[in-house]
């Protein structure tokens, strides 16, 4: 291996190669076009929601299709194209999300020339979009639906996938 690309996994701008063949392990080639497309930042949190759920799942009841649930954590974002929300906004769009969910809707903008306004709707899309992409490029019905779900509140049944989801997005 030479310096170039052990600097660039130690920097992560790349995924190492052990990064890389656990989410191929899980993703056909529509699902790791999907997952190539996010941003480094995405690949590593969706790396690492995705392996929370493979360490968890053994004690989890209920889960039935693992093999779906982490496909579903490794394009969970997949809605986030790359580029589409610079670094420093990341923090900002998260509080906003997370403190003032209804002032989020009225400041989203799909301008992108107002690019915090413009990262605050690729935000409020991503679920929906991801999952639009997901079922267009023909991932699992299963994968499609925890994708478009994975920010929404509990609902009263429970779901020990979604909500295994969740727990990784939070923690991860
Ligand atoms: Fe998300
Ligand atoms: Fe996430």
């Amino acid at each position: 291996m030479g310096w170039w690309e052990r600097l660039s996994y130690l920097l992560g701008i790349k995924l190492s190669p052990d990064k890389q063949a656990f989410a191929r392990r899980y993703l056909d080639d529509a699902g790791w076009f999907l997952f190539s497309q996010m941003s480094m930042l995405d690949q590593r949190h969706t790396l690492r929601a995705a392996r929370y759920i493979v360490r968890k799942a053994a004690f989890q009841r209920g889960v039935v299709n693992l093999n779906n649930l982490v496909q579903a954590a490794l394009l969970h974002d997949a809605g986030k194209i790359k580029g589409e929300i610079l670094w420093v906004y990341r923090l900002p769009v998260r509080l906003v999300r997370d403190l003032f969910p209804r002032r989020q809707k009225r400041w989203a903008a799909r301008d992108k020339s107002r690019s915090f306004r413009y990262a605050l709707y690729v935000d409020l899309v991503h679920a929906t979009r991801g999952a639009y992409m997901a079922k267009s490029l023909g991932l699992p019905a299963t994968v499609v639906s925890l994708i478009k779900r994975h920010h929404d509140p509990q609902s009263r049944t429970y779901e020990p996938e979604l909500s295994l989801l969740q727990e990784a997005n939070r923690k991860n």
